[in-house]
This record gives structure tokens, sequence and C-alpha cells, in this order.
């Protein structure tokens, strides 16, 4: 397994990106992470910046479009580095950019959101949305390095927070070594760094999702619906897609969801939320991209820490749920 993955401070972060020479570094940052940070991490003078004001709204073509035209207009060669510094959207265009500017350049990514640290920075899965769909042009394209600095956690919003935990607790249901870590109430940074350590395991083995990787999705089929509906954050979306999975298949599992939910400080108040219309998210459920015919591939567990992947018809899922 390559180690490439850098538990750093802010300070060791502002050394590690002055190692990287200047003319040949690419950087693509969020907007409000660089007003926020440029000076503690060196980079108030660099000027091979492209910003992203929002960063999901502006992970599109256009925007990717106009991107490689500031970076080949700034003569990219292709023994250049792309760093992106930002959550999960800054991330995933970053990542498309490197991955397709020139043929492929290699990048390095520091998160900035929980859920960037916890989940998208790793594993290789970078793209665009398009009007259709979320992340419907991509590529497999991994990072070279990823600098895990929690320092940004600082000045994260509670919601984008609280987002991030969602995906924690995704991996204490699939884990049981997370899971006995958030039980004993590690440290956040300790927690980070086992579900990175986690998710790089699968998906070193399996990059392109056609065998274990599928396991990350428990909880994605019915949180997805629920982010696309009533447009929540994707972690709050995949907490409420975990909830009914157990809610339907493992009963017996509820009250550990609710005792990693308080430990966590998750208000549970947000297990009540129900789709706006049902008709309309069942619809957002068959159009999930992973849908082959009329089946999906959905994950429940066979016990804590055993997560099993079944082919279903959609049809008997939507009978198995009640909202
Ligand atoms: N590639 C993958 O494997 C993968 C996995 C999960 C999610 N994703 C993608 O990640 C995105 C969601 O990630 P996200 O939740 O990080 O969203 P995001 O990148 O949109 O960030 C969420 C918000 O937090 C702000 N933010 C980020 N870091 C901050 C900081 N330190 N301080 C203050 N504000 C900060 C951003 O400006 C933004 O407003 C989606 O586009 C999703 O498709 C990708």
């Amino acid at each position: 397994m390559k180690d490439n993955i850098s538990q750093i401070d802010i300070e060791g972060l502002k050394a590690a990106l002055a190692k990287f020479e200047p003319s040949k570094t690419y950087y693509i940052v969020d907007s409000t992470v660089f007003d926020n940070y440029a000076g503690e991490l060196g980079l108030d003078s660099v000027t091979n910046v492209f910003r992203l004001n929002s960063p999901e709204a502006d992970k599109n073509l256009e925007r990717y479009n106009e991107c490689i035209n500031t970076f080949i207009d700034m003569d990219i060669r292709r023994d250049c580095h792309v760093v992106a510094i930002g959550g999960g959207a800054t991330s995933d265009f970053a990542g498309f950019v490197a991955a397709s500017v020139l043929r492929g350049l290699k990048w390095s990514v520091v998160p900035t959101s929980l859920l960037s640290m916890v989940d998208a920075c790793i594993g290789g899965k970078v793209g665009l949305n398009v009007e259709q769909g979320k992340n419907l042009i991509g590529a497999f394209h991994e990072p070279e390095m990823i600098y895990l600095c929690t320092h940004f956690l600082q000045s994260l919003p509670k919601p984008e927070y609280e987002s991030g935990l969602g995906e924690i607790i995704k991996y204490a249901f699939l884990s049981t070594e997370i899971n006995k870590l958030v039980k004993k109430e590690a440290p956040i940074e300790e927690v980070i760094f086992n579900c990175l350590k986690y998710k790089k395991k699968i998906t070193d083995g399996d990059l392109r999702e056609e065998g274990d990787r599928k396991i990350l999705n428990f909880g994605h089929t019915l949180g997805h619906a629920f982010e696309k509906e009533l447009s929540l954050p994707h972690g709050t979306a995949v907490t409420l897609g975990i909830y009914h999975t157990i809610k339907s298949f493992h009963h017996d599992l509820l009250s550990e969801l609710y005792s990693l939910m308080d430990i966590l400080k998750l208000d549970r108040n947000l297990l009540y939320t129900r789709p706006k219309n049902e008709e309309s998210f069942w619809q957002f459920v068959r159009r999930d991209k992973k849908i082959v015919g009329d089946e999906v591939h959905f994950v429940t567990l066979k016990s804590l820490g055993h997560a099993q992947v079944s082919p279903m018809v959609i049809d008997n899922l939507v009978e198995q749920i009640v909202f």
C-alpha cells in the first residue's frame, strides 16, 4: 500500500507546500479557504491559482474550460503539479483537471472539510457535474500526496462539519475498529486518520469499484436520493440513508446508530426527516448511475463491521422502506 497520507500541522503544511517549485505548481483552491489561510500557508503571492468561489456550483464544464484555458495560457507543462486545497467539490474538480490537462498531470490534495478529509480526498474518483446529474463526467486519477491537516476544521461551518460526521457513522458501521474509536471518543484526528486508512485499503484493492469498493456505498443509494430531493449536504443525507437501511433491514442495530449519533453530538431529530414527495424520491433512486436494469447493488450488513452487497430489484426496495 503506497504510503501517501501525511498527517501534518499547519506549519508543516506550509513547509511542505514551500518545497513545490513555484513555476511548476498550479493551485486550484476553494476561495473561502484561500481567503482564510493563504497567509498562514505562505501562498499570498502565488500566481498560478484558479479559485472556486462556490465549489459545488463551479464543479461544471464551463468552469473546467476556464481553468484549463487559464493554465494553458500560463504555460502549464507535463512536469507540473496540480495542488487542490478545499473540500470535496474542489478536489473532484482539481483532480479532473489534473487527470485530463495535457493527458494527465500529477496532483496532490489538501482536504479542508471533514467530509473531504474522511472520504472525498482519497480513492481517485474525480469529476464534474452536468445538468442531468452529479459526477456524470469523471476519471479515476489518484493523488500523489494527501496532506491531512485538521487545523482547517476550525473555520468549517457546523452543517458542513455535521455532514462529515455522516460519513464517519458509515465507517463506524463498516469497521469495528473505527466503531471502537468513535465509542471511546478518541480525538477526531485519530478517527479521521483511521477512516482515511480504511478507505485507502479498500480502494487500493479495487480502484474501479468492481468488487469490495461497493461496500463504501452503504447508506448512499437512499442517501443520494435524500440529497437531491431535499437539497441536503451529502453526509447528512447519507446519515438518513443509513437510518432507513438499518430501520428496514437491521432493526437490531438501531440503538447502535442512536448511540453513535449521541456520541458525535448529531441531533437525532434529523431522523424524522421524510421525503417531500415519495414518488420523486424513488425517481431519484431509479436514476442513480449505479442502477443496472431494474436492480441496484444495495449494501446491507451481515453484522456490525461486515457489509454485503446484494442486487435488489428496486420495486422490492420500495416495498421494504417505510418512511
Ligand atoms: N471523489 C470522491 O470519492 C467523493 C466522495 C464523497 C464526496 N465527493 C464530492 O465531494 C463534494 C462534497 O464535499 P464537501 O462536503 O467537502 O463539499 P464542498 O467542497 O462544497 O465544501 C462544502 C462547503 O464548505 C466550505 N469549506 C470547505 N472547507 C472549509 C474550511 N476549512 N473552512 C470554511 N469553509 C470551508 C466550502 O467553501 C463549501 O462552501 C461533492 O461534490 C461530492 O460529490 C467526492
